[in-house]
């Protein structure tokens, strides 16, 4: 008798994750594979589509064993923005999928603003204008590759990857990643007509907007050699806020991956922010819509990598815990992340890196630690914002992603913010979250507040005798990111 699970596709930026969770809950089965990363031109970001398919493939063969497990339900979670066409018929990607960090499309950006429609857009959907999000990539994709619109299908990641589980069959997104095209509008909850004609995009070619939770179509028989029920769609940061429980005003969470992603539940009306935050759908049923406050940061594990992979100045992420903390103190050293220009709260795609403060003393660690207090940092500048939007300060933050393994990072981040993290035991919480909602979409798992309750937490990280000064230091490192704005 094979044993019953729910797998759960994380089709993220730098890689694709297959987790497969029994009836208990717990995880019995992952596999991952690294995605590569396609940099044409400064700034630019692309993906094969044809390798992320690829990719997702491999990890459903190899943590599906037939005869050993079978897949109750598919729920699909995915790096948000990113976006592609292909042709209906044939499945063929048209050029590349553009990602979410890909600036190319700032001067069509910086034309929409200069138009006047900033306030328009951010009443619809919620939205800052920047090239962040798939509306602007989406014009570029047809402006430059032509397509003939007769067979043209247009969508995010998760909605190639339906495309492709079903056999062609369901061309469908849900709400949560819909929120983020800036084609969406949040009060009808559909593609926004105003705004597909504004940028020449096609109503027909984008997907059906459907609710993230519940069945939404079942895969070819060819993938599994039966037919499953995918029944859960969350981008990766709604589906991480799914799994941490966060279903009530007050309850936030963020993921420190390539970005860190702060995300609070607001209930079940769009608030629009005044600080420079997203409004964006949390996710949504057959009954009702839940919605969110976030802060996108677009830089953070990314800086960690760019230490080690650019400046190999560490061999591995692991070392910055012991480096970091091999001195009292920064040493003066500042670092502002704008690799990819800033997002949450300045929203400047102009501002650019920074490391200031520099003496004939400044090392290895000083830098790595800059590096850290920045990822921190810039979490605290979208708390700051979200309680200036919501008059509430944060009571606690519950954290995953990879970057949460590091204690150093985490207590800098419990004394920044003064109030408690929260780590789980298991941080690939985005999985989880998809996870989550395939199964209560199917019946496999009936209760919620059951599942979010029987999360192992791991540690409780609370502000400790630093607070103080982390803060003071806080402050100095605003000033530097004052002087890396406006840049390029
Ligand atoms: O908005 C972008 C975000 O969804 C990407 O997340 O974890 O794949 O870097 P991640």
């Amino acid at each position: 008798m094979s044993r019953e699970v729910v797998l759960a596709l994380d089709l993220g930026t730098t890689g694709i994750r297959a987790l497969l969770f029994d009836r208990s809950g717990a995880l019995v089965a992952g596999s991952y594979r690294e995605l590569p990363q396609i940099y044409p031109l400064p700034g630019w970001v692309e993906h094969d589509p044809l390798v992320i398919w690829q990719l997702t493939c491999e990890v459903i063969a190899e943590v599906h064993a037939p005869g050993q497990f079978h897949i109750a339900a598919i729920g699909l979670t995915n790096q948000r923005e990113t976006c592609l066409l292909w042709d209906g018929p044939t499945g063929e990607p048209i050029g590349n999928a553009i990602v979410w960090q890909d600036r190319r499309t700032a001067p069509l950006c910086q034309k929409l603003v200069a138009a006047g429609w900033q306030g328009p857009i951010q009443q619809r959907t919620g939205l800052v204008i920047d090239a962040y999000f798939s509306a602007t990539k989406l014009a570029w994709l047809l402006e430059h590759h032509r397509p003939s619109i007769n067979t043209l299908k247009a969508g995010t990641i998760d909605s190639w990857i339906v495309w492709k589980l079903t056999g062609g069959q369901a061309h469908l997104t849900d709400t949560s990643n819909a929120a983020r095209t800036m084609l969406f509008n949040l009060q009808t909850l559909d593609w926004d007509a105003e705004l597909l004609a504004l940028l020449n995009i096609p109503a027909e070619i984008l997907p059906t907007i459907k609710p993230s939770i519940g069945v939404l179509a079942h895969t070819d028989h060819a993938i599994l050699g039966y037919s499953a029920p995918i029944a859960g769609i969350l981008g990766d940061q709604q589906a991480a806020l799914f799994a941490h429980g966060c279903n009530r005003p007050g309850l936030m969470k963020c993921t420190y991956g390539t970005g860190s992603f702060l995300v609070a539940y607001t209930g079940d009306r769009p608030i629009l922010s005044r600080h420079r935050l997203l409004s964006t759908v949390a996710w949504s049923d057959t009954r009702s819509t839940g919605y969110a406050l976030e802060g996108a940061i677009f830089t953070s594990g990314a800086c960690v990598q760019w230490l080690r992979d650019s400046l190999g100045i560490i061999e591995t992420a692991d070392q910055t815990a012991a480096l970091a903390g091999s001195i009292p103190d920064n040493g003066g050293v500042y670092f502002v992340p704008a690799l990819s220009g800033l997002g949450a709260p300045h929203w400047d795609m102009e501002a650019r890196g920074l490391l200031i403060g520099l003496t004939r003393g400044s090392g290895r660690a000083q830098i790595v630690r800059a590096v850290l207090e920045a990822i921190a940092f810039q979490v605290r500048e979208v708390t700051d914002a979200l309680t200036a939007d919501t008059g509430t300060p944060p009571q606690r933050l519950k954290v995953d992603g990879g970057a949460v393994r590091n204690d150093f990072l985490m207590q800098l981040q419990a004394d920044v913010l003064g109030i408690p993290v929260e780590r789980p035991a298991l941080i690939d919480t985005t999985a989880q979250g998809a996870a989550f909602a395939a199964g209560l979409g199917t019946g496999f798992w009936p209760d919620y507040d059951r599942l979010v309750a029987e999360r192992p937490i791991d540690r409780t990280f609370v502000p400790g005798e630093h607070q103080l000064a982390t803060q003071a230091t806080f402050a100095i490192w605003q000033r530097a990111v004052e002087r890396a704005r406006y840049w390029a």
